[in-house]
Formats: structure tokens, C-alpha cells, sequence
């Protein structure tokens, strides 16, 4: 599995402010966005383009344009939403699909509770959208799941990582078309699977405590 944690003064900078607990819902979801532009910038890095002719005001050309199909991006509900718009700003033709997917609490397994993707992703490279890679556990089976369904590749887009969940990841995808774009690689995860130091639980800061 290949894992680029982007390494700039840009991206340190928002995520710090993302960080401190005083930033607010609206310039968190402002700062979220950013974040995942600049790293949509490096995740599309290997998107499937073509040659294109075109004419400019001078002469004739050949540019690049997105092959078909297009890519899909999925953000993993509720969290993952807040990346979108950061995501699609810079590939606007991308077609968007939803995972919604949460733990039972009582067996620890992953249900998926709402889907809404195509039948068929053969030949489509998929980016996931998931601000916090924690215990792994959702990421493993949303990309699972991808794969099984036909995607030619999976690239996970997440703002941070535990060491924790990076090794989940590494065990059990080992082999498979999937990459990882980070902003942060955090120290560990403290007893309730919270991110540390990290940023909180980041649905909740994005849209607040639904009451
Ligand atoms: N999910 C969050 O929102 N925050 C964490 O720290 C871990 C998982």
C-alpha cells in the first residue's frame, strides 16, 4: 500500500488551526475543504488521462483530459461529507457516490447503512473520503467493498492517521490497488479510539453535536 503523507507548510498550517479547540464549526468546515484540495493534488496525481486535440487562438494542439470513466468520489458518511466540496472543487467532472458506514457497538462490526453507489466500478479509480483513520476498521471494509464491486483503484483521502490504523490498513490490504494521501501521521490512539493528539471527533466538529 502506498501512504504520501504531504509534507507542506500549507497543509501543517491549516491542520493546526484544525487542531485547537477553539476554531469554530465554520472555519473548521472552511479549513477542511482547503485541506483536502491540496491533498486531492498529489491524490489524483496517477488519474487516467487521455490526449486531446484542441484549438487555442493560435494553432492547433494536443492537451490531456480525463479518461472515461470518470473518477468517483465517496465520502464515508457522516464525516467524509465534509470533504466533498474540497475534493470536487478540483476534479468537478468526478461522479460522486455515498457509503454510509458505522460500528455495533455491542460486536465491533462495520454495518453499512446507506449506499448509494454504481452497480458496477470496473475500471474506476475510486477516492475515498475519511477525515480520521483511526482503528482502520471502516476504511478496510469501505475499501474492501470498492474492490469486490469492480474498482480498478482505491485512494484514500484522510486528514489524519494512527500508527494504529495505518497497520490495520498495511496488514490486511496488503497487495491490493489501494493508496493512502494523509496530511498527518498522529502518535496513537488513546483508550476510546480517539486520535491523539488529533482533533477531536471531527463529525462532530464539522456539523456540531446533533442533540
Ligand atoms: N473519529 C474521529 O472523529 N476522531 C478521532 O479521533 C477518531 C475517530
Amino acid at each position: 500500500m502506498r501512504t504520501l503523507v504531504v509534507d507542506h507548510p500549507l497543509v501543517a498550517h491549516k491542520l493546526t488551526v484544525l487542531r485547537d479547540v477553539r476554531t469554530p464549526s465554520l472555519v473548521f468546515r472552511k479549513l477542511t475543504e482547503e485541506l483536502v484540495t491540496l491533498l486531492a493534488y498529489e491524490a489524483t496525481r496517477d488519474v487516467k488521462t487521455v490526449p486531446v486535440e484542441i484549438e487555442t487562438p493560435v494553432t492547433r494542439t494536443v492537451g490531456t483530459a480525463f479518461a472515461k470513466p470518470t473518477p468517483l468520489v465517496v465520502p464515508i458518511l457522516r464525516a467524509g461529507l465534509g470533504m466533498l466540496e474540497g475534493m470536487i472543487r478540483l476534479v468537478p467532472t468526478a461522479e460522486v457516490g455515498f457509503l454510509g458506514m458505522a460500528r455495533n457497538e455491542e460486536t465491533l462490526d462495520i454495518i453499512t447503512y446507506a449506499e448509494r453507489l454504481p452497480e458496477d466500478l470496473t475500471g474506476r479509480q475510486v477516492f475515498v473520503l475519511d477525515p480520521m483513520l483511526a482503528t482502520g476498521g471502516t476504511l478496510k471494509e469501505a475499501v474492501r467493498f470498492l474492490l469486490k464491486r469492480g474498482a480498478e483503484s482505491v485512494t484514500c483521502l484522510c486528514l489524519l492517521a494512527a500508527p494504529e490504523g495505518l497497520k490495520v490498513l498495511e496488514d490486511e490490504l496488503d497487495g491490493l490497488p489501494v493508496s493512502l494521501v494523509l496530511a498527518s501521521i498522529d502518535e496513537r490512539l488513546n483508550e476510546k479510539s480517539y486520535i491523539v493528539p488529533g482533533l477531536g471527533d471531527a463529525g462532530d466538529r464539522l456539523y456540531g453535536v446533533a442533540g
